[in-house]
């Protein structure tokens, strides 16, 4: 599905999230975050303040979302924690508790237990429903490094250093200062989700795009293990593509009699 940029990704994606929360007895969501996500947010918020109130109400009492990752050593007060952009972007403006908006703890005292804790708990909540995600330069989707096989489980990480560069305007354009290791939702998690989006923003990731929906699935490639998964959708604008954005409708037919 191509949209013309992100603000028109960013709806589509809200509508699929919107749906997801609506249907009753729905499985957790599966949540990500970064820049790709943040129009993704933003609309989410606009549809939900669309909403008649007590339906918004009941709504955000039943949420129960889990995110897919944080950098180990980070906890909520850090503003490039993903606890914190999670706040930032949807718990604060929408009262969510950390009960419902969950993320793993990257400041825990054990990480390796908090990673086998939180796939437990998604275990425990009978998986993930709709799972949405964003895409590493290097085709990590969570923090699932390359090489990385299909059944990964949720787990602790060393990040490459291409991840530290690409997340590295977090921490003052500097990838020395982003953390080297993180807890992620394994693969094997995100790949049994009922509905997978993947959603890709930019010209920075046409090139990995390509490679990842060329296939075949691989090891090298994490997202490409996504081509297996029985619902996947896959959401990108026009420059992930690498087409420039199309001009607004009027700006396409020269003005009658101007040529
Ligand atoms: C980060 C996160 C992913 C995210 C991806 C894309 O490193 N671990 O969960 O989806 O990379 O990030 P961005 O949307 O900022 O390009």
């Amino acid at each position: 599905m191509v949209e013309n940029d992100g603000a028109a990704v960013g709806l589509r994606v809200a509508d699929s999230l919107l749906e997801a929360l609506l249907l009753p007895a729905a499985r957790p969501l599966g949540l990500a975050t970064g820049r790709t996500m943040e129009p993704v947010y933003a609309a989410l918020l606009r549809r939900l303040a669309d909403l008649e109130t007590s339906r918004r109400r009941a709504l955000l009492q039943g949420w129960s979302s889990f995110n897919l990752d944080d950098y180990v050593g980070l906890g909520p007060d850090h503003p490039a924690s993903f606890q914190a952009a999670m706040r930032r972007h949807l718990g604060d403006p929408l009262g969510l508790p950390a009960s419902a908006l969950r993320v793993p703890d990257g400041d825990a005292a054990d990480p390796e237990a908090e990673a086998r804790r939180y796939g437990a708990a998604i275990a425990a909540a009978g998986g993930i429903g709709l799972q949405v995600l964003g895409l590493g330069e290097n085709g990590h989707i969570g923090f699932n490094e390359p090489p990385c096989p299909a059944d990964a489980p949720t787990r602790c990480v060393d990040l490459r250093e291409a991840t530290r560069r690409q997340n590295a305007s977090a921490f003052g354009g500097d990838p020395d200062r982003v953390p080297r290791r993180a807890i992620t939702v394994g693969l094997a998690e995100i790949l049994a989700a009922e509905k997978v989006l993947l959603v890709v923003l930019g010209s920075a990731k046409a090139t990995i795009l390509r490679r990842v929906l060329e296939g075949p699935p691989q090891a090298q490639l994490p997202a490409s293990w996504l081509l297996a998964h029985p619902d996947l959708t896959v959401i990108v604008d026009r420059a992930a593509l690498g087409l420039s954005p199309s001009p607004p409708p009027a700006a396409r037919r020269p003005p009658p009699g101007s040529s």
